[in-house]
C-alpha cells in the first residue's frame, strides 16, 4: 500500500486512531471504513478527555458530542452535533451521509435517528468525568486549570479533538470527532462537525482538518481556506501556515487558546501548522506508524 496514508491528531488519542485506522484500511482498502474505525476506537477509550466516552462534559455535566466525515471524491458529507449518549458518534455522522439526503442532524433528533438505525443509548459519563466535573463546578477558574493540567499523565491539553485524513492513490477522506470545548454552554457546537471549518476534502486538490478553538477556526473557515490555499499552489505546510497567519491577523485574540491546521494534498504530501502549543500528528503508511512533532509557530509569525 505505497500509495496510501492515514493521519490523526494529538499524541495519545491520535496514536490509537491512526493505528486502528491503518489496520482497517489494510483489511478493507476503504478510507471511510478506516477513518470511522480509527475515530470509533478513540471514542470508546475512556482515557481520552476530548473525545467520546469519559470526555469532559458541558456545564450541566452532560456529554454533547460532535463528529463529521467528508468524501473528497463526491463531496458527500455527514455530520452530527450535540449528540448525547450514543457511540460511535462518527458512525452516526457516516449514517447521515449514507442513509439520508442531508448533511447534518442535531442534538435530540440526531439521537433519535441513531436509535432508528439500531444504535443503543448508553451512559458515557464515567466516574472520572464526574470527579473532574465536581472540581470544575466548585471553582470554574482554578478547577478548569486543574482538570486540564498536563502535569499528570492522565491529563491532556484542553483541545484534543481527534481529526483524521486518509489518502489512497489520489483519493481523500477527512473526518473528526470531539466532545468540544470542556464545560461549554449546553448546545454549543464548535468547528469539528462543520464542513469548511473543522474538515474539508476535495480530490481535485486535497483535504484539511482543524483542531483547537472551535469558534475561531469556524470564523476562519479554516479547512476550506487551507484547501483553497493548496488549490492556489501552496504546499500543505505553507497552506496551513497561511491560514493561521490569516487568523492571527484578523483575530489577534485567537492566541488565547491553541489552534492547529493539518493538510494533505492529492499526492499524499502532508503538513501542519500549530499556533499556541506544540502539536503531534500521527502518520501511518507503508513505512509504519510514526509521530511528527510541530513546534508552536507563534514566535515565528
Ligand atoms: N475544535 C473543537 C471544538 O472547539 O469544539
Amino acid at each position: 500500500m505505497d500509495q496510501a496514508r492515514v493521519v490523526a491528531t494529538w499524541q495519545r488519542p491520535g496514536e490509537v486512531a491512526a493505528q486502528v485506522g491503518w489496520e482497517r484500511f489494510l483489511a478493507t482498502g476503504d478510507l471511510k471504513d478506516s477513518l470511522e474505525s480509527g475515530l470509533a476506537a478513540a471514542e470508546e477509550n475512556p482515557d481520552f478527555l476530548g473525545i467520546g466516552r469519559g470526555s469532559l462534559p458541558n456545564s450541566d455535566g452532560e456529554l454533547e458530542l460532535d463528529a463529521s466525515i467528508m468524501d473528497g471524491r463526491t463531496l458527500d458529507l455527514g455530520s452530527v452535533c450535540a449528540l448525547r449518549g450514543i457511540l460511535p458518534c462518527i458512525t452516526v455522522a457516516r449514517m447521515v451521509m449514507e442513509r439520508t439526503p442531508h448533511v447534518m442532524l442535531a442534538a435530540d433528533q440526531a439521537r433519535r435517528f441513531a436509535m432508528e438505525q439500531g444504535l443503543v443509548p448508553q451512559n458515557l459519563v464515567t466516574e472520572e468525568v464526574v470527579r473532574r466535573y465536581d472540581i470544575w463546578r466548585q471553582d470554574p477558574v482554578n478547577g478548569a486549570r486543574y482538570v486540564h493540567s498536563t502535569d499528570d499523565p492522565p491529563y491532556e491539553p484542553p483541545h484534543d479533538t481527534v481529526s483524521m485524513m486518509g489518502w489512497h492513490a489520489g483519493h481523500l477522506v477527512a473526518a473528526s470527532s470531539t466532545s468540544g470545548m470542556p464545560f461549554k454552554q449546553p448546545g454549543r457546537v464548535g468547528d469539528s462537525p462543520i464542513a469548511g471549518a473543522g474538515i474539508y476534502a476535495d480530490d481535485e486538490v486535497g483535504a484539511a482538518v482543524a483542531t483547537g478553538w472551535g469558534e475561531e477556526l469556524w470564523r476562519a473557515g479554516a479547512s476550506l481556506r487551507t484547501v483553497e490555499f493548496m488549490r492556489a499552489g501552496l504546499s500543505p505546510d505553507d497552506a496551513c501556515t497561511a491560514t493561521l497567519r490569516w487568523l492571527l491577523r484578523r483575530r489577534p485574540g485567537c492566541t488565547e487558546k491553541p489552534n492547529v491546521v493539518v493538510a494533505m494534498n492529492n499526492q499524499g504530501e502532508y503538513g501542519a501548522c500549530s499556533l499556541g502549543c506544540e502539536f503531534q500528528l500521527w502518520v501511518a503508511d507503508a513505512s509504519g506508524l510514526n509521530v511528527k512533532v510541530y513546534p508552536d509557530s507563534l514566535e515565528t509569525f
